[in-house]
């Protein structure tokens, strides 16, 4: 059976920087509350979410030394569709030359790691390529009157090509989860802006990003003893740093993304990680852990042994 391997990626994120003071002029909040109850220092707005997925989808695939005539499938996660139809993937395909197909996947701030385990089951069912993308831009549907909304969201993009491989698959255990009871907690309708319960999602993102790591590892033998990166959903600090602590994860050992950019959706994952490389803290052999949980609620992770 083929296994698969991560050969390239990308980020992409808009040029307009808005810090925390920014946000203050208009709101009634403070960079003391933002910092201190988020972690979030400032963050990246605007673009669209099919120009910003292209632009980390063309540099992971130049990382990858590929083109889009050698992509059997592209996945895009994305919870911010520029419409309802078509997916933002066809414009993405446009926009990248995909020679095969492309879908979108809205499994709300989880939809990476989702798509992660679903491209690695497209590569066990024959898929030569696959090019998955976070693409997010959450402040299309971000009330900015909303003091409570506006200062967690951000724009963004991450990218990574896989690829199938004779050797071991770097995909080494997953789990995913969805409780739709809990749907009512981070809402969007049609034509709506974006309505969240803060506390109570922090306390079901807490355990979820606890349990769902636990099975994760164990399906993969491992314990999070053998986690050598942890990179999780940048939702909040307080967040990462309860989860990792109750993982037993010291801070060298997990990435915190969240003050540059904010919560972004299916795109913090791969941005989080993307940073991780580029800072020269993954290398081949190590173990990843990726974490993630959002809007329905779902939930998932995944264990990696890096390929590099
Ligand atoms: C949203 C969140 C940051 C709020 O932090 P919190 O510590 O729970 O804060 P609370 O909601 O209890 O609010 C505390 C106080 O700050 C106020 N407040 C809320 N937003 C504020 C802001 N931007 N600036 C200043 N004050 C603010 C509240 O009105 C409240 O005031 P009160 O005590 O007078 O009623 C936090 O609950 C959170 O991160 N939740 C998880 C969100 C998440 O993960 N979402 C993404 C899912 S993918």
């Amino acid at each position: 059976m083929p296994g698969a391997r991560i050969t390239g990626w990308g980020m992409a994120v808009p040029d307009k920087v808005v810090t925390n003071d920014d946000l203050s002029a208009t709101l009634d909040t403070s960079d003391a509350w933002i910092t201190e109850r988020t972690g979030i220092r400032e963050r990246r707005i605007g673009g669209t979410t099919s120009g910003l997925g292209i632009e980390a989808g063309r540099l992971a695939l130049k990382h990858a030394g590929l083109t889009g005539d050698d992509i059997d499938v592209l996945v895009l996660a994305t919870t911010t569709p520029d419409a309802i139809v078509p997916g933002t993937s066809a414009t993405v395909e446009e926009g990248l030359g995909i020679a095969g197909g492309a879908f979108d996947l809205n499994a709300a701030c989880s939809g990476f790691v989702y798509g992660l385990v679903a491209a690695h089951g497209l590569i066990l069912a024959g898929a030569r390529r696959v090019l998955l993308i976070g693409s997010e831009t959450l402040s299309r549907i971000t009330d900015w009157d909303d003091r409570s909304l506006a200062v967690l969201v951000g724009d963004g993009a991450g990218a990574v090509v896989l690829e199938a491989t004779d050797g071991p698959t770097e995909l080494l255990g997953w789990h995913l989860g969805a409780d739709g009871s809990l749907r009512h907690l981070l809402k969007c309708d049609h034509g709506g802006y974006l309505y969240m319960n803060g506390k109570e999602i922090f306390r079901h993102a807490v355990r979820a990003v606890i349990d769902s790591s636990t099975i994760a590892l164990q399906r993969a033998g491992l314990t999070p003893a053998d986690v050598d990166l942890f990179v999780p959903h940048q939702a909040n600090a307080r967040i990462i740093t309860a989860a990792a602590q109750r993982l037993g994860i010291n801070p060298e050992r997990y990435v915190v993304t969240i003050d540059r950019y904010g919560n972004t959706s299916s795109a913090s994952i791969p941005l989080a990680l993307v940073h991780a490389l580029n800072e020269g803290r993954l290398e081949p052999g190590h173990t990843v852990l990726l974490s993630g949980f959002g809007g329905g609620m779902t939930w998932a992770s995944a264990v990696l042994r890096w390929g590099g």
